[in-house]
């Protein structure tokens, strides 16, 4: 396959980042030559707003960005991934997330009828839980929901639950259980009862070792905690594409919610995986998630590139991954609710573009996925952001602010969350000059020679570049909206890059490794099979 980097829009582009560079042209600077900047580089869709003005780029900038999206044949990949073309070719399947959230089975996607099936069958048991038809052993209610899971099975259902806590139904508690660590297991078991709690075993494939060896845990803290073996199955249920294995482990067939090969892990949570935020929010608030995502659909397939806000996000990170030499991303949300959402961002961007070959083998001549990090703004404030203020990376950040508090009563305080979000955008594009940090410090009494030398120290480079998505309010359909704009944008990058953002072969390694490791750890003998680092360690743990 022909490298991006040949393409005429990349070496336009390539030439065009030079000039900006030795100009040189800043962000501030574009906004003192135009007042119309913030109007003409933002995009609202929906209850969702993007304001890109604070970027490094200007209208030629866009233009030839657009002209690579083309060239690339984004219009196209797009279409097919809407028709289900195979465009996962090393799994040979199609990524058909957004057929989870298509309201009616429809002629090209023939997947639908299983999806709303699927839905129906959730909604029921949801209502069956929430109205204490769904009871445990001693016919008392539900009222622990632990899903057991990890990825894809975890991150997503976990963010989402989390960044709705304001519409949980009251008689429900949801928790998350990932880690192998057994920790993690009988830190959540501590507050459980088992005659009142139900478990979600969640995995596509059912060989997960992690999910395994939690479910095989908390099977046995039922048991051993006056569980009724013959009524197991009111206290598991599982969701996974491979009912076998889901059998074999003990759950009932009936118990079963599906998933498809076709989703992958880290787009299933509009699938059955999302059945904890069903149970957290309830069915009809996990409806809203999914109309939320598939306006974001409509608007990525429908509008045109130069308004389309996932198309606009992945070019900005082309931009700065290949142009400007960015090797990381920082997602700053400034809502305490969104605090998993760069956790949740990290799969999904990093599994999805942390590629080196393309499509066809041949290895990639240009940067692929930056890494993926943050956490939840006015922290950050407090911690890194020193670096992105005055550390020698670029590195473009995502800030994310909610217009108004889900708390009505707490919108003061909410406004000083804005104030802070918005005041770490101007700073970065801003900065501070040595002059006007030298003139500051005279005026606090300083003199001049202890004013010059500490001026050095608190230049801020500015023109450092970032997004602002604003949602209107956190609900379902809003947040749906938002994570549909990630897996998108994500897309769009891989369309660019040539490579598939689909599969994740990297992570198998481990997996295979993990296995034989443990099976020398709990040996008789010495090991001496693996490298020497490896033997060491095993034979210092048997010691
Ligand atoms: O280890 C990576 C991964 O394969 C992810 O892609 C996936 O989301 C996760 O494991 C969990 O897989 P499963 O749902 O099959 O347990």
């Amino acid at each position: 396959m022909t490298s991006p980097s040949r393409s005429r829009s990349w070496q336009k582009l390539s030439t065009h980042y030079q000039q900006l560079h030795s100009t040189p042209v800043t962000i501030a600077s574009l906004f003192a030559a135009d007042p119309s900047r913030f109007t003409r580089f933002s995009v609202t869709s929906g209850e969702v707003f993007l304001d890109y003005s604070k970027n490094l780029l200007n209208d030629e900038t866009r233009s030839l960005l657009l002209e690579l999206a083309e060239e690339s044949g984004l219009r196209e990949a797009i279409a097919a991934m809407f028709r289900g073309d195979v465009i996962n070719g090393t799994e040979a399947r199609p990524a058909l997330h957004v057929a989870l959230r298509t309201p009616l089975p429809s002629a090209t996607l023939k997947v639908g009828d299983e999806v709303q099936s699927t839905l129906n069958k959730m909604e029921e048991f949801v209502a069956r839980v929430h109205q204490g038809n769904w009871t445990g052993y001693t016919g008392k209610s539900i009222r622990t929901v632990i899903n057991i899971g990890i990825g894809g099975s975890d991150l997503g259902p976990a963010m989402v639950t989390e960044a709705l806590r304001h519409l949980h139904v009251p008689q429900l508690s949801t928790c998350f259980v990932s880690n192998v660590d057994p920790v993690h297991m009988r830190q959540t078991l501590a507050h459980a009862d088992p005659q009142t709690t139900l478990f979600i075993i969640a995995s596509k494939t059912f060989t997960t070792l992690e999910t395994l060896q939690n479910a095989a845990m908390a099977r046995r803290w039922y048991q051993d905690n006056g569980g009724d073996v013959a009524q197991i199955s009111r206290h598991f249920v599982a969701v996974t594409a491979n009912v076998p294995k889901a059998e074999a482990f003990g759950i009932d067939a009936a118990n079963v919610f599906p998933m498809w090969d076709w989703v992958g892990g880290r787009y299933s949570l509009w699938s059955a995986i999302g059945l904890p935020v069903a149970l957290a929010i309830g069915m009809h608030g996990f409806r809203d998630l999914l109309h939320g995502a598939r306006l974001m659909d409509e608007h990525f397939r429908d509008a045109p590139f130069e308004q389309n806000i996932p198309v606009l996000m992945g070019l900005l990170a082309v931009w700065y991954s290949n142009f400007g030499g960015a090797s990381s991303q920082a997602i700053l949300p400034y809502s305490q609710s969104l605090h998993l959402f760069p956790a949740f961002l990290q799969q999904l961007e990093m599994e999805s573009l942390g590629k080196s070959v393309e499509v066809d083998g041949s290895p990639v001549q240009v940067a692929t996925g930056p890494v993926v990090w943050g956490s939840a703004g006015t922290n950050g404030q407090h911690s890194f952001h020193q670096l992105l203020h005055q550390g020698v990376h670029l590195i473009p950040a995502d800030f994310i602010g909610v217009l108004t508090s889900v708390h009505a009563a707490d919108s003061n305080q909410h406004t000083h969350l804005l104030a802070n979000c918005f005041s770490q955008s101007q700073a970065l594009m801003q900065g501070k000059s040595e002059e006007e940090a030298y003139q500051e410090l005279l005026k606090q009494g300083r003199d001049e020679t202890s004013a010059r030398a500490l001026a050095k120290h608190k230049v801020i480079a500015g023109n450092k570049p970032s997004n602002t998505i604003m949602l209107q309010t956190l609900s379902a359909q809003n947040l749906g909206s938002l994570i549909a704009i990630y897996e998108h944008k994500v897309y769009v990058e891989s369309v660019i890059w040539h490579i598939n953002a689909f599969d994740q072969w990297g992570v198998e390694l481990g997996k295979q490794l993990s296995e034989k490791l443990y099976g020398a750890l709990t040996a008789d003998a010495a090991c001496s099979t693996f490298d020497g680092s490896t033997n060491g360690l095993i034979n210092h743990c048997r010691k």
